[in-house]
């Protein structure tokens, strides 16, 4: 089967940086590559001062021979257009091409990712390189997608120079049209910020105090649009010349900075770079639901562009992989979706920040343990090719909302900074990873109709139109904490908490109780901690209440029709889910085995280190080992088994 790109079957490889090699090198990669059956190599990703060492002079003669040289060792390449980072005879005649940060600091070349997102001068010319990338390739046999810049917002998400200054305001222009308009979202009647026109307003800069959070808001908007422009700048030369190639750039997996939900609908294919810790026993589950919200963003594969062989080189401590994690990890990226495995990166480097980074082939070469992890994995992923392409169709959803997230971690001024999306995105996922039942996520406005059940873990800012869709939804729906609280501006909403969902849960917010660290609240359901609530019911029922404290007695759970409010972080969300999972599609499986269903298949992953039963809901066929499996069946330490379930498409 054909997956995201012309290549049969799964993809397989990394990002390749020949140009840290003597040339001599490329021809043993190249052989390398073919052994181990890698087929795509992410190129040239920050090879702009190498393909234009001086202004105009472009230097592709390396670039042609490494393509010509992967292609005919059937490798394909995931061309990049370079401009991850622009070279230093751009950023010295134009020094302003680099970012400032809040404190109104330059910040220097000599790392990477170094330009200001609003730059005229920096866009020109990456406008320039890109047309002559795609003019120079265009016919190449080994393009098969375009990699345009590389993990935005990584280190540059913002800049604060004056020429974002400029862009903010014309962004603010197109938003708001007159600047009284602007005063009353911002509420700039409070400590004395009425503006007069739209010069007087600069980016929320280092300032005396808190900054006024509805400013705040509308940066965060207007970074994550103009990266974006950015993307949509090349992407427009990209489609010119060349229509028929896809379009990606890796994705940073569940990312504050920038709203993939309007990312994703500019690119062909989403692709997310992944690294999971190896010392965490737990980081499979939260990566899993990272690999979900990429399924979820254009509703369809995926590619999992970068991951690490073994250990990264960009934690305090970097821990390897023990044997078998690496091969568990990739296949664990298959099941939710992705169309093959790349990693980061091919040949281990001699020098620079990633010379302790793991690679496929390692600096010990072939005689490593890497080495013969990265066989094995070649020769798993080819017994797997028919799931390139195959869709998975999930019965839950769990909500995430950018503009919301930005809100609920506003930096200042909020009832408890101890709350975080990604935490209360985890506490509903855990427990429905754990028991096998497929999740999606969704933007909160998205038909919800064919799910049956829906959670919002959390929907701080939340629009009378968001309100409307959850309304319209007429599955199981859940609520969390702390939602309904304030409208597009960060404005609360008229009677305050829950606003526009008031209807909808039947209960008022009366006072939100956050809890001091440390601090537990108990309920009938069971301990929360962090947050609780002091609610009244209006026309729901009461399913749980507080025990103990100034809450005693109080409802924290409530219910009205099929929706169900949880007004406090619960330790364990179980007692809330479990009545409702009844008839859902799930694999029972022992604690730290995930199960999990793609197409017609089904994987099991033993992400713990002793040996575990199952047994199998359906007999069928393991692709790894081409054996006939049913009824109880044992997985090894980190091993997995890829079943093809009988009768099943
Ligand atoms: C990111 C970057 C790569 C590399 C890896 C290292 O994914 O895109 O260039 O730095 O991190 O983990």
């Amino acid at each position: 089967m054909v997956g995201l790109t012309r290549v049969p079957g799964l993809l397989f490889g990394g990002d390749y940086n020949p140009e840290q090699w003597p040339e001599e090198v490329w021809a043993e990669d190249a052989r390398l590559m073919a052994e181990a059956g890698v087929n795509l190599a992410t190129v040239a990703v920050f090879s702009w001062s190498r393909l234009e060492p001086r202004q105009g002079e472009y230097d592709f003669g390396w670039l042609d021979r490494v393509l010509d040289l992967l292609h005919a060792h059937g490798v394909a390449a995931d061309l990049a257009t370079a401009t991850a980072t622009p070279p230093p005879w751009l950023v010295r005649e134009h020094p302003d091409v680099m970012p400032v940060n809040a404190d109104g600091v330059r910040l220097e070349f000599g790392s990477r990712q170094g330009y200001c997102p609003s730059s005229p001068v920096f866009r020109e010319h990456l406008v320039r390189l890109t047309t002559a990338m795609a003019t120079r390739y265009r016919n190449h046999p080994a393009l098969v997608m375009w990699h345009i810049g590389n993990e935005y917002a990584d280190h540059t998400l913002e800049c604060f120079c004056p020429e974002s200054a400029r862009h903010f305001r014309e962004w603010l222009t197109a938003r708001y049209g007159d600047v009284d308009a602007l005063n009353a979202a911002w509420g700039t009647s409070c400590w004395g910020q009425h503006y007069t026109a739209f010069a007087q307003i600069e980016p929320p800069r280092t300032a005396p105090g808190p900054v006024n959070p509805a400013q705040v808001l509308d940066w965060r908007r207007f970074c994550s649009d103009a990266l974006l422009e950015l993307f949509l700048a090349e992407k427009a030369v990209l489609r010119a010349i060349t229509p028929f190639v896809p379009i990606t750039t890796n994705f940073m997996s569940i990312l504050h900075g920038l709203d993939y939900w309007k990312w994703s609908a500019a690119l062909d294919v989403v692709s997310d770079d992944a690294y999971p810790d190896p010392a965490d026993p737990e980081s499979h589950v939260a990566v899993a639901l990272s690999y979900d919200l990429m399924r979820s963003l254009k509703q369809q594969p995926w590619l999992l562009l970068e991951s690490a062989p073994s250990a990264v080189s960009w934690r305090e401590v970097n821990v390897p992989k023990p044997p078998g994690m690496m091969r568990l990890h990739s296949l664990q990226a298959l099941a939710h979706g992705s169309d093959g495995v790349l990693f980061f990166q091919w040949r281990q480097a001699k020098y620079g920040p990633e010379k302790f980074h793991s690679a496929l082939l390692p600096h010990g070469g072939t005689a490593t343990r890497g080495w013969q992890d990265t066989l094995r994995l070649g020769q798993d992923l080819r017994k797997l090719g028919e799931l390139a392409g195959a869709e998975t169709k999930a019965q839950v959803a769990i909500v995430l909302d950018w503009e919301s997230w930005w809100g609920l971690e506003a930096p200042e001024s909020m009832p408890s900074n101890r709350l975080k999306l990604k935490d209360l995105l985890l506490a509903w996922y855990r427990p429905l990873h754990a028991r096998g039942v497929a999740v999606d996520l969704a933007p909160p406005g998205r038909d919800l109709s064919g799910y049956r059940l829906v959670i919002v873990p959390n929907l701080y800012l939340c629009t009378d139109e968001q309100a409307e869709a959850l309304a319209a939804f007429d599955g199981e729906l859940i609520v969390g904490p702390f939602s309904g609280v304030v409208d597009a501006a960060d404005q609360v909403h008229e009677g305050g908490a829950p606003g526009p969902l008031r209807d909808l849960l039947g209960i008022e917010v009366d006072e939100f109780w956050p809890l001091q660290d440390g601090v537990t609240q108990d309920t009938t359901a069971g301990p929360a901690r962090t947050w609780a609530e002091w609610i009244r019911l209006v026309d729901a029922e009461p399913v749980a209440s507080y025990e103990g404290g100034e809450l005693h007695g109080r409802p924290a759970i409530t219910r009205k029709g099929n929706v169900t409010y949880v007004s406090c972080l619960l330790d364990d969300v179980t007692p809330v889910l479990a009545p409702l999972l009844g008839g859902l599609d799930h694999v029972d499986v022992p604690e730290g085995v995930e199960a999990v269903r793609r197409g017609g298949h089904l994987f099991l992953l033993n992400h713990t280190t002793t040996r575990q039963q199952v047994t199998l809901p359906r007999p069928g066929t393991d692709l790894l080992t081409d054996t006939a499996l049913h009824g109880d069946i044992e997985l090894a330490p980190r091993d997995a088994v890829v079943l093809r379930i009988e009768g099943d498409k």
